[in-house]
């Protein structure tokens, strides 16, 4: 049973919330922070950049800057090593976006994954048939036609004729490149079930309604892990990757209060799944859809064993017995995980009579993780603050930066949530100390240089910053 300290939103539990719960929010949720300030926060500090905007911008595509680069690897990194690296019954695998046109079939999305539209006769835009009151056209007030299903995947052509014959597909979820690579990884890793396959890439959707910043848009990157089970031990294994996931977030900073658990409805179960729960988030615009977990059955596999001609089944040696094992698929979004991170971290307080914006972003996402600010750049300071830079940046990722005032740089590397700033001041050059400042509690402590390295190392790994016992002040 899922564990009761998991809070599982008892209104949804017998049922669907409502059809556009999962779509734009639960809007009867009160906003904590305004998007706009995370998008704007986003563009000034390089985090992340509307695609092409010396063009005029691309709809719903968006570059990640130097500081997003790391903070989306940061995500990604964590997930791999709860995943895949800290234990030993889920492998790894990196599969082509490209795939075999088959695959779709076998897996249903050429026929399933659609959403209906109906067509404006006059200016042609499209709509979603729920989206629209009355009869006609939102923008022109023209005729619409009837719904027609509109596939949401990208259709592409192999080699250099455009023809029906080499029309492939951009995939649209990870998972069907784990399914199709299921027997060569049973057969090469010598691995019992339950065994889970894990992958990380990105995915493409012709979204009808993207926005939101990142929260959907038509490229982006999914966490996937299929964790290949003995039937009837699959609703056990649900319940354990519902609360393994929910508990990843927590641990990764966000406030347990801004998530919880909604069961899907029968009426709202895609195409392949028995059973779900999606961890949802307290997003600006509502309750949303950050990670789901599905009971995928044997629906993929018996697919394309169908499809294929390929038998795909587990022998189990000990109990000699053959089946086609039940999937359970925790499926998250590097982007949708960005923005949560980001939108739960994000925080403003006033100190010294100025406003200060900062992120606390847990240490193991913090794009940067030391930031060495000389007190000014001054000759004499320089040679110190670049042999502490150099040190450091071998073990961390670290920033230097030597420009305008100090208590300007503090700011920028707080918008940021680096969690440590190392100041080298005249007394250093003395004394060869240095001032380590804490991001959260603006604390501080004086170290000795050669003691830095490992004194960080502690911190980051999450030793307590207990400025008590050495010379610190507060400086609020
Ligand atoms: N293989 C199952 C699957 O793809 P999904 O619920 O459609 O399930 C899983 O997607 C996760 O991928 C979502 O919870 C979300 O985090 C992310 N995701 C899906 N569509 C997205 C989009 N258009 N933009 C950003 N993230 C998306």
């Amino acid at each position: 049973m899922l564990n009761e300290d998991t809070p599982l939103t008892p209104v949804n539990k017998a049922g669907k919330l409502s059809s556009d719960a999962s779509e734009k929010g639960d809007l009867s949720m009160p906003a904590k922070v305004d998007m706009g300030k995370i998008v704007s926060l986003c563009k000034r500090r390089g985090l992340i950049f509307p695609s092409s905007e010396i063009y005029g911008g691309l709809a719903s595509c968006w570059d990640y800057g130097p500081m997003g680069v790391e903070l989306k690897r940061n995500v990604r990194d964590a997930w791999w090593k709860s995943i895949v690296h800290e234990r030993d019954d889920v492998v790894g695998l990196d599969t082509s976006i490209m795939m075999h046109p088959g695959v779709w079939t076998a897996s249903g999305h050429i026929d399933s994954f659609t959403d209906p539209l109906v067509e404006c006769k006059s200016c042609h835009l499209r709509w979603r048939d729920n989206e629209i009151e009355g009869e006609s056209c939102p923008k022109c007030g023209g005729e619409l036609t009837e719904p027609r299903m509109f596939n949401l995947m990208f259709k592409t052509f192999m080699g250099p004729v455009e023809e029906e014959a080499s029309t492939i597909y951009l995939r649209p979820e990870t998972a069907q490149g784990i399914f199709v690579n299921f027997d060569s990884v049973i057969t090469t890793s010598r691995k019992k079930l339950p065994l889970g396959i894990a992958q990380i890439g990105k995915s493409f959707r012709n979204e009808i309604t993207p926005g939101n910043f990142i929260f959907r848009t038509r490229e982006f990157e999914q966490l996937e892990l299929e964790y290949f089970v003995k039937p009837g031990t699959d609703e056990e294994w649900l319940d354990y990757w519902v609360k393994e996931r929910f508990d990843w977030y927590v641990k990764l900073g966000i406030r347990k209060e801004n998530l919880r658990l909604r069961q899907h409805g029968k009426d709202e179960l895609a195409h392949y799944a028995r059973d779900c729960y999606d961890v949802e988030y307290l997003f600006p615009m509502g309750w949303s859809e950050l990670e789901g977990i599905a009971n995928r059955g044997d629906f993929d596999l018996i697919q394309h064993a169908k499809c294929s001609g390929r038998e795909l089944s587990y022998y189990d040696a000990e109990a000699g017995e053959k089946y086609v094992p039940y999937v359970i698929e925790p499926s998250a979004g590097v982007d949708r995980s960005v923005l949560a991170f980001l939108i739960d971290a994000y925080d403003e307080e006033e100190v010294e009579g100025e406003k200060r914006t900062l992120l606390h972003l847990h240490r193991d996402l913090a794009p940067i993780k030391v930031a060495v600010l000389p007190l000014s750049r001054n000759e004499k300071l320089t040679p110190l603050a670049k042999e502490v830079f150099n040190k450091l940046c071998r073990n961390f990722v670290t920033d230097y930066d030597d420009s305008q005032s100090i208590g300007r740089r503090y700011r920028r590397q707080d918008e940021i949530g680096t969690p440590f700033c190392v100041t080298i001041d005249f007394e250093s050059l003395e004394d060869k100390q240095v001032t380590i400042r804490e991001r959260d509690s603006l604390a501080q402590i004086r170290v000795p240089v050669e003691e830095l390295g490992k004194i960080l190392a502690a911190k980051l790994k999450g030793e307590a910053f207990d400025a008590s016992t050495l010379w610190a002040t507060r400086q609020k």
